[in-house]
Order: C-alpha cells, then sequence, then structure tokens
C-alpha cells in the first residue's frame, strides 16, 4: 500500500512538470514566434535589406548595379523576380546574400508574401 501511494506521488510530479515544460515553451524560445500577417516594406522588408544587404546594395555603392535602399529600386528587384530568387537561392539567380548565410524562413517568408502582394509601398 505504501509502494503505491509513494509510486502516485511520483507518476503525479512527473506528468505535472511535463506539462509546465509546454506551457513555458513559447517564454523560453520567443524567437521561433514568426508573424507574417502584416507585413510591411517600411516595418519588415527595408530593415532586412538594412541588415543583411546594403553594405553592398546602397546607392553609394551598388554592387552588381542592384540598389535595395530605398521603395523604388527594392520594388523593381521584387517585381523583376530577382529579389525573391536570390534570396530563396533559386532560379538560377546570383545566390544572396553573397558569401553569407542564408536568410532565415521567417525573412523569407516576409520577403515572398510581400512580393506575391505585388511590392506594395506600405
Ligand atoms: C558582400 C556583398 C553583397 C551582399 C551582402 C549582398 N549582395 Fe547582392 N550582389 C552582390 C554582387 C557583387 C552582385 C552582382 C552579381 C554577382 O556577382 O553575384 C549582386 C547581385 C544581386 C542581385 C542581382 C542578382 C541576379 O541574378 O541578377 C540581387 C537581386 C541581389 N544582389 C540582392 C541581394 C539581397 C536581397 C541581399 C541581402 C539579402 C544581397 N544582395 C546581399 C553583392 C552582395
Amino acid at each position: 500500500m505504501k509502494k503505491l501511494a509513494l509510486f502516485s506521488i511520483l507518476l503525479y510530479v512527473l506528468v505535472s512538470s511535463q506539462s509546465c515544460y509546454y506551457d513555458k515553451e513559447q517564454e523560453l524560445y520567443p524567437g521561433v514566434v514568426c508573424d507574417t500577417s502584416a507585413v510591411t516594406f517600411s516595418n519588415d522588408i527595408l530593415p532586412i535589406m538594412n541588415a543583411s544587404c546594403n553594405s553592398c546594395h546602397s546607392t553609394a555603392s551598388a554592387l552588381g548595379g542592384v540598389v535595395l535602399d530605398n521603395y523604388g529600386s527594392v520594388s523593381t528587384q521584387a517585381l523583376n523576380g530577382k529579389l525573391y530568387n536570390s534570396v530563396a537561392q533559386i532560379n538560377g539567380a546570383s545566390p544572396m546574400p553573397k558569401g553569407g548565410t542564408i536568410l532565415d524562413n521567417c525573412k523569407l517568408n516576409k520577403i515572398r508574401i510581400w512580393v506575391t502582394a505585388g511590392a506594395p509601398n506600405n
């Protein structure tokens, strides 16, 4: 009888501690959440360009003749297909960022969603 009680307590502790672990998953890994519900040029796309691309693609030093530091130039590359093809590294486009690590899935999804929406100036 004593053994059964001990076993029950052990089982309870095991089960309850596990549910706690899953409850806090979002708190422990906030980066897991990727919000693509309201992608805009100013809040999402331009910051990605500035962080990963504009060391090589600013108006002042535009490698390959590609400028990515203003809406007009980014939308041109978006609508001709090169922007997404280069970051997704597909369809024979020159893989970008050149010599660096491919953008994470969250950033790739945001760029794809914005381009698919017609590259709006928002
Ligand atoms: C280290 C410098 C460097 C960085 C960083 C860089 N690029 Fe480039 N990019 C180049 C060069 C150089 C070219 C000219 C073509 C080539 O040499 O691949 C180019 C060409 C391109 C092209 C034209 C591709 C084609 O197939 O015609 C696009 C679009 C582009 N880059 C987008 C980006 C984007 C978006 C980023 C950021 C995610 C980025 N680049 C980051 C150097 C860079």
